[in-house]
């Protein structure tokens, strides 16, 4: 249900623009109250006078209307909504958002909102697949905004088939709903403190060489970054990544896994910490301050490794101030949930994030994941996802175990 919920539509231009009047009556049916804006190239595809029998309210149409200006203004326009839907994003509308392009009325109050945004982009399969618009799809995730991943089928164009359709209207709204329901729109987690681990960590060998792993991070951070729309405090330690830190969280860099135990131990207390890092099983116990030579006997040399500290085990077999969740991941090749299972007891977690990490996956660096969640009930097994989808899934599982907790 939507029951009082202000969602201002985006209308963008696009072929696809006529299922949003479908779209406005579902969204009506379910309580909401919806105004729209229809940018020049979306009036090409609807009217305003359709658009404004389904809204029931006056379409907005120009930024320089100066009538539209005196009685509204587009900045209160794009701050008294719940909710900004963008159906259907155009790649075009995409990267004016992307971009921070402010050149009309549509694009000047996606700038100017202080309320989240969803994107519906619904486009020609071979411009979904663009880098470009790769690029700026996923620039707007880490901006914060929820990017509906678009269909497959056939398009309007004659012969083309590919992923660029927009979503059946319905499937909008189940995705609006999930957002209102879940960590984008429900405060799951306000007040709580949550610190999240992420990437791999840097075990220097000498000053120049290190040993390291394969993790992007990506997980982690979208954990964070879910946590942080849920309403969460949250103290995301990294090691070192090549993505940006997500929006409203606390960042701390280290490097070692001795730094990452150090920096977790520093941000407690928590509720729930989420141990997502790769953290490095091993150091070089032979650490040296300089670089090491070959000595022209033809004999490598050897390097001693010292056990890391286990960060995970430290932090849920806490006897005093144990966050109330502890999330463990369990990255394995094979036996996965076996694997997992024996994870939770001899790390003392009250969840396992086990997935499978064989190379033919594409989960090392990629952006989707499959994994299962065990924990002392049993183990859910939840179908691919995007890591941003794995990580609001996370978050309502946390959220419902910390209710549940005394
Ligand atoms: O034992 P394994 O490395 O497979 O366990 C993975 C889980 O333990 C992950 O949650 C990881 O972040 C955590 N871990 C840790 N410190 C270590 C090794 C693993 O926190 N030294």
């Amino acid at each position: 249900m939507l029951a009082s919920k202000r969602i201002l539509l985006v209308i963008g231009g696009g072929i696809a623009a006529y299922k949003v009047l479908d779209l406005i009556r579902r969204l009506k049916e379910r309580g909401a109250s919806v105004r729209a804006i229809l940018t020049r190239a979306g009036a090409e595809f609807v009217t305003p006078l359709a658009v404004g029998a389904l809204t029931e309210t006056r379409v907005h149409t120009d930024l320089f209307d100066l009538t539209e200006e005196q009685e509204i203004g587009h900045i209160r326009l794009s701050r008294e909504a719940d909710l900004v839907l963008v159906a259907p994003a155009t790649a075009d509308l995409m990267a004016k958002m992307a971009n921070g392009l402010a050149n009309d009325l549509a694009s000047t109050c996606l700038l100017a909102t202080t309320a989240p945004v969803m994107v519906c982009p619904a486009m020609n399969p071979r411009m979904w697949s663009h880098p470009a618009t790769r690029r700026n799809a996923e620039t707007l995730k880490r901006d914060g905004v929820v990017v509906i991943e678009p269909a497959s089928g056939r398009m309007a164009e004659r012969g083309e088939e590919g992923v660029g359709r927009l979503p059946e209207p319905l499937e909008i709204v189940a995705a609006v709903e999930r957002f209102f329901a879940g960590a984008g729109g429900g405060a799951l987690l306000a007040g709580r403190r949550v610190i999240v681990t992420s990437g791999p960590t840097l075990e220097p060998i000498d000053p120049v060489r290190y040993i390291a792993n394969r993790s992007s991070g990506r997980q982690g951070h979208a954990i964070a970054a879910a946590a942080a729309r849920a309403g969460a405090s949250v103290t995301l330690v990294s090691g070192p990544v090549a993505i940006p830190d997500p929006p409203g969280v606390t960042v701390v860099k280290v490097e070692t896994a001795r730094q990452m135990l150090a920096a977790v131990e520093q941000a407690l207390p928590a509720d729930v910490a989420v141990m997502a890092a790769a953290v490095a099983d091993w150091r070089v116990a032979t650490e040296t301050s300089s670089k090491i030579k070959k000595d022209g006997s033809g004999r490598p040399p050897v390097l001693d490794l010292a056990e890391n500290p286990d960060i995970l085990k430290a932090i849920g077999q806490l006897g005093f101030g144990r966050p109330a969740v502890v999330v463990g991941f369990a990255a394995e090749t094979d036996d996965v949930e076996a694997n997992g299972r024996a994870k939770l007891a001899r790390k003392g977690a009250d969840l396992i994030v086990a997935n499978d990490v064989s190379p033919e996956t594409g989960v090392m660096g990629g952006t989707r994941n499959t994994v299962h969640v065990i924990s002392a009930d049993g183990a859910e097994h939840w179908p691919t996802l995007t890591k941003d989808e794995v990580a609001e899934r996370l978050v309502r599982v946390i959220a419902a175990r910390l209710g549940a907790a005394p």
